[in-house]
């Protein structure tokens, strides 16, 4: 199957240190992609490369035929691809509502908003019935879902999740991951980065382990879930879901 999203050699960083080297990675329509390894390992630091926050960046991203290099946020967004980054990005002081509508932004037709707005609250029944909650009320799990609905509303054929589960309570994990099963469901790549390897290696089709910047190793999540060095590694012994800082 050809990639939705595609990333082929990728090295970014900060200030002229690279973080990330050599990356590449394909997310096909329909699926999910999971990025699992320690705090630190560039996981973020990927997604942000992928969407171009990053000055100096190398590489090339395609989304579909689309090269998406060099691209501002706004246009990336407009091409198709859609991000979540780790931090909350919510803003409190507007209502979910008015939170979905800047997620429209870029949209100038009433009645496309008004069909998309109601296709995403079908997915987050939460949502809907709270519109004009402040969104700095809503319970952290509540937030995450809100920041994935808005993304949304432009329709992307592409999603990069970056730790959705942060945090949130054993249900609403779920709820989360149902979401993004739901979206590949709908034909959408999702590139998701999890420390919630146990849970992101059951819903994903493709696990990617990142170390020190790069991709160590790449194989089904089945495979994955079954492996020695990721049990170990990742899992614990007493097959606890990695949660512990990788730095002593
Ligand atoms: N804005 C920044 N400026 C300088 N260095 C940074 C910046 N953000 C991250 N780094 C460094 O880049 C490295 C990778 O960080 P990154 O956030 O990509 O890791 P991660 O795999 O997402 O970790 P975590 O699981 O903790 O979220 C770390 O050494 C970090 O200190
Ligand atoms: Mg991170």
């Amino acid at each position: 199957m050809s990639a939705m999203l595609s990333v082929r050699d990728v090295s970014a960083g900060y200030g002229g240190r690279m973080i990330v080297e050599g990356v590449s990675l394909d997310v096909p329509a329909g699926q999910i992609v999971a990025v699992i390894g320690h705090n630190g390992a560039g996981k973020s630091t990927l997604l942000k490369a992928v969407f171009n926050l990053l000055p100096g960046r190398r590489g090339r991203v395609r989304l579909g035929d689309t090269v998406l290099d060099g691209l501002a946020p706004q246009r990336l967004l407009a091409a198709g691809l859609a991000y979540v980054p780790q931090e909350r990005s919510t803003f409190p002081k507007l209502t979910i509502a008015e939170n979905l509508r800047m997620g429209a932004y870029l949209l100038d037709d009433a009645a496309l908003i008004a069909e998309r707005t109601e296709r995403v609250l079908a997915l987050f029944p939460a949502l809907r019935a709270r519109l004009g909650q402040l969104a700095g009320t809503l319970s952290g799990g509540e937030q995450r879902m809100l920041e994935i609905a808005r993304t949304l509303l432009v329709a992307p054929r592409a999603v990069m999740l970056d730790e959705p589960s942060i945090g949130l309570a054993p249900k609403m994990v779920d709820t989360v991951f149902d979401t993004a099963r739901r979206l590949a469901g709908q034909g959408v790549a999702v590139l998701v980065v999890e420390q919630n390897v146990r849970k992101v290696l059951a819903a994903a089709d493709t696990g990617i382990v990142m170390e020190m910047g790069r991709i160590v190793l790449a194989d089904s999540a089945a495979s994955l879930r079954s492996d020695d060095r990721v049990a170990r590694l990742y899992l614990g012994a007493a097959g606890r879901a990695f949660s512990a800082p990788a730095h002593p």
